[in-house]
């Protein structure tokens, strides 16, 4: 068990592979945070916390005349608000009187095997017969009332994962308003960190910024009503020092789809204190007697090895504990989808055409993008309607994945069923389904309106149209878009006092229906979408094994995309295709092979009508599908390293995956500018073994010279060349 409870010192202490993370009950039952960094033995380490006056600081009823203890100047693990610590705090509840007040204190722990269980919210799990994962509960009480808090802690001693989350109950025998119940908070008794985020906008998501902490509060949110392109719920505070190598850093990933906030506040003392959880300007929810009220799981690592350990303890983590899909062990099909091929325009003949060169070509599945349903040739309208539109195609979705099934090939088929278009049979039967305060105009985004994913009328109809459409032909994937921001969140059902509810109840919803369909189609190969990744967050891995990443496929502004999502998510949850040239988004031309290279990074498909292609191209996509297949083992299961980033070398991208066992690497190279009179770039290879030998390019070398000495590279032949240089053990 890797949970330790010291009855004499009162101390809780956690233990993983990776770090030691402590707690204390302190003589007043406030639970402090004593520790959080590299392994130690568990001492208690209390002793260090400095108490004295700090001038302005409140002293809790129970320190009256004692004026150095404060809960502004102590390291806590749940601070609340109203009890005298100034600083950023998790948790704000209003009870009948009215007032902001709580004060949190100790009561009783229980500690058992295994991971616990978040009823309807996304969470780590592990198998019953895993013995290295352990659960500790505290509760704590409000001092003068009956609201009791939970905290959960999950410890996955292998992977170094420490989960987190907060269950409220509320025995008051009245309703309390919850304005604020973040998942995690750790104090930091230092704040010379940076803090590395992944911002973005639509088409460039998760682009890395490391700043230093500053005093006061800095942080980072999505009030969208999704995790958001903008920002993404994965935090890194790493020392100033740290690099992909050495040094120490903490990871923080918030498992929510929905609206969240994460924030770090430096103080008076230079002490730091990082929060992260639900987005609270858009929450109030009401908690009746009796009721309980759970907070989404936050996953948080330390390691003392550098960011790219970090990474790889993340992807570990998420790849045994978070992804329960039936295709997360196996090979992905490589898909061509019909969306930049054809958009709206296309029908029956247009497809198979596609489908057919797929099948020769050596591809795995066809995806039927937007467009196949109700009156949808542009995206004004026909959302909401999911019965097929057979005029269009020219035949029944049956028939014509029949056709492509008898061509050897899968099929899936593309739905956004959050949405709701003011121009489709739906909208004009239930306008109250969609998001709309009474009285006022909507705001529209794509034209489209979002259904109230909090109803259970329009999570059944949803479902029974999903069902519907699976029903009716050998669908074996669904791509799952979702594409604008929330807004008007007003839900018809609910009374005014509840509405700071419906964005939560409205991600509860969605989950709901995703289990669901799981549950009905074990098998399904879902991957998630949101105009690209605008809801790219370990809370949708849960359901989904892989999320379309961008809509930006160009291969060179990809490789930012993909090296910031690369941090936290698998690569193989990274769904990454070759399109045309000049590309879609930004008009840039990139060779063919250099699209394939940045696309094989992650989750691999094609989306350009391949019908289309010269038979040169042909050959080469035949070619690129075959490396792929000879190579999936090692791009979704091997160790992912960073060899250089984008976002500081101007001149190429370089990355690499290792097998596990060592036995083979290949790293991948993109070059994104070239100089006259260049000299040729040199890479060095990670994560092999020092004393084996192994074979690049038909010449032997040791794992050693290979890691130390490198391999220097060809020079590029002109704009955005690429290689792969694969290294295998003899
Ligand atoms: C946004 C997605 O990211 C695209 O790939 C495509 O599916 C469109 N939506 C369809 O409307």
């Amino acid at each position: 068990m890797a949970v330790y409870y010291c009855k004499e010192k009162q101390t809780f202490t956690l233990q993983t592979k990776k770090s030691t993370y402590q707690m204390k009950v302190d003589d007043h039952g406030v639970l402090l945070h004593t520790y959080f960094g590299s392994v130690m033995d568990g001492s208690d380490l209390s002793y260090v916390i400095a108490k004295r006056d700090r001038g302005f600081s409140g002293n809790p009823a129970d320190s009256i005349y004692q004026r150095e203890y404060s809960l502004d100047c102590l390291p806590q693990e749940y601070p609340v608000f109203g009890n005298g610590d100034f600083r950023i705090d998790g948790f704000c509840m209003q009870g009948e009187s009215g007032a902001c007040s709580c004060d949190l204190r100790y009561r009783d722990y229980t500690i058992y095997e295994g991971k616990y269980h978040l009823e309807g919210l996304p969470a780590l799990f592990a198998d019953k017969e895993d013995k290295t994962v352990s659960t500790l509960e505290v509760v704590l009480k409000d001092q003068f009332s009956e609201l009791y808090v939970r905290l959960l802690y999950g410890v996955f001693e292998e992977t170094g994962a420490i989960t987190r989350s907060v269950i409220v109950e509320n025995h008051t025998g009245k309703p309390v308003q919850l304005h604020r119940v973040l998942s995690a908070c750790v104090d930091f008794d230092r704040s010379d960190l940076e803090m590395i985020h992944f911002y973005g906008k639509h088409t460039l998501e998760r682009q890395f910024e490391c700043q230093p902490l500053m005093h006061g509060i800095s942080g980072i949110r999505s009030t969208r009503g999704t995790s958001s392109h903008q920002h993404n719920p994965f935090v890194i505070l790493k020392e100033k020092h740290t690099t992909e190598d050495v040094g120490g850093c903490y990871g923080f990933s918030l498992l929510y789809s929905g609206g969240f906030e994460a924030k770090v506040e430096v103080d008076q003392s230079d002490t730091a204190r990082f929060l992260m959880g639900i987005e609270e300007e858009n929450f109030c929810y009401t908690l009746e007697d009796k009721e309980t009220f759970t907070a989404p799981e936050v996953c948080m690592i330390y390691t003392d090895k550098g960011m790219t350990d970090l990474s790889h303890c993340y992807h570990d983590t998420y790849m045994k504990h978070l992804i329960r899909s039936w295709w997360k062990d196996k090979k992905r099909p490589v898909l061509v989808n019909n969306w930049e091929a054809t958009y709206f325009d296309f029908n029956a003949e247009k497809l198979l055409a596609i489908a057919k060169e797929a099948a020769n070509l050596g591809l795995d599945m066809m995806v039927l993008d937007d467009g196949w349903f109700g009156k949808r040739d542009s995206d004004n309208s026909g959302l909401g309607d999911w019965f097929v539109n057979e005029e269009k195609l020219g035949c029944s979705l049956k028939e014509l994945v029949d056709k492509i099934n008898a061509m050897g090939l899968k099929f899936g088929i593309w739905f956004e069923p959050e949405m709701i278009s003011e121009d489709s049979d739906l909208y004009r039967r239930h306008p109250e389904w969609a998001f709309k305060i009474p009285g006022r105009e909507p705001v529209r985004s794509r034209n489209q309106l979002v259904l109230d994913f909090s109803r259970k009328d329009v999570r059944e109809y949803v479902e029974e149209r999903l069902y519907a459409i699976m029903d009716s032909a050998n669908i074996e994937y669904i791509k799952w878009d979702m594409n604008r921001s929330i807004n008007d969140v007003y839900s018809a059902l609910l009374p005014p006092s509840r509405q700071g509810e419906v964005l939560h109840r409205y991600v509860l919803g969605l989950y709901e229906v995703t289990e669901h369909l799981l549950q009905r189609y074990p098998k399904l190969l879902l991957e998630g979408c949101s105009g690209g990744g605008g809801r790219f967050d370990a809370g949708m891995l849960y359901y989904a094994p892989q999320i379309w990443c961008s809509d930006n496929t160009d291969a060179i502004e990809r490789t930012r995309i993909q090296y910031g999502t690369s941090f936290c998510y698998p690569m193989s949850s990274v769904s990454a295709h070759v399109s045309v040239c000049p590309n879609h988004q930004n008009g840039r031309v990139t060779p063919l092979k250099t699209r394939a290279i940045c696309a094989m990074q992650g989750t691999f498909g094609y989306e350009l009508d391949i019908s289309k292609m010269t038979d040169e191209e042909k050959d080469e996509v035949r070619r690129q599908i075959q490396t792929y297949n000879e190579h999936y083992a090692l791009f979704q299961f091997g160790d992912y390293y960073r060899l250089s980033s984008p976002f500081e070398n101007q001149d190429y991208v370089a990355w690499e995956y290792a097998a596990k066992d060592k036995s083979y690497a290949v790293i991948s190279i993109i070059f994104t500018d070239v100089h006259a009179n260049a000299y040729p770039t040199r890479v060095r290879f990670k994560g092999l073994c020092e004393s084996a030998v192994y074979e690049v390019r038909g010449e032997q070398y040791t794992g050693s010279a290979l890691m130390h000495g490198g391999y220097r590279i060809g020079m590029p032949e002109g704009n955005y060349d690429s290689f792969m240089l694969y290294a295998k053990r003899v």
